[in-house]
């Protein structure tokens, strides 16, 4: 990391080039898997905006979709209920299409396990989750994901597509938000 971190930030837990050689690895395991078929990537805003865009530039396959949903999980500050409330739906028809749901990080799972009956319900023809980050430690459901990137332990991040309180979002690596963020 050539500059200072900003004061705000604790400590990178992931470095760009870590993130950066992590998705070269799941990009190759992707287009393997996927030879010879359409893929729609289903990006789930705002927090995986950043890992579908590298991601998808990582791959060679030629015939990806992207499609965006928004989704906003019912509950109080930084936890998750499991309710979850439709904020944009997807444009396209999912019957028969081969479905890869993109996500930044996986916390209790509860918003993912929602998402996946419901998108499966729309009868894709295969449904499979890439993930960049996830905390086994805060994990209240199983769930069957199939290409993740980090597992992390079970703190508050921010960067690469993750916010707090809309904030630092653009940051290019993964960290820890220092304590003074949370106490003011
Ligand atoms: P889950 O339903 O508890 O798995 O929460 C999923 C969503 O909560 C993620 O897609 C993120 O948008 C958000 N989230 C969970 N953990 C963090 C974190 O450490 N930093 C920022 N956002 C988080
Ligand atoms: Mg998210």
């Amino acid at each position: 990391m050539g500059s200072a971190l900003p004061n705000d930030i604790d400590h990178v837990l992931l470095t760009e080039e870590q993130i950066s050689s992590k998705l070269e690895e799941m990009a190759a395991q992707i287009d393997a898997d996927y030879a010879g078929k359409d893929l729609l990537l289903v990006g789930v805003l705002k927090g995986a905006v950043m890992v579908m865009a590298d991601l998808s530039r990582k791959l060679q396959h030629t015939t990806v979709a992207m499609d965006w949903m928004a989704v906003s999980s019912y509950g109080s500050g930084t936890k998750s209920s499991g309710v979850v409330r439709i904020l944009k739906d997807l444009d396209a028809d999912l019957e028969g299409r081969h479905v890869l749901i993109v996500e930044d990080i996986i916390d209790s799972g509860l918003t993912l396990s929602w998402l996946m009956s419901n998108l499966r319900s729309r009868g894709c023809a295969s449904l499979e989750v890439a993930a960049m980050l996830r905390k086994p430690d805060a994990m209240k459901v199983e769930l069957d994901v199939k290409y993740i990137g980090y597992d992390i332990p079970n703190e508050f991040v921010v960067g690469y597509g993750l916010d707090y309180a809309e904030k630092y979002r653009t940051l290019p690596y993964v960290g820890t938000l220092a304590p003074h963020v949370y106490e003011n």
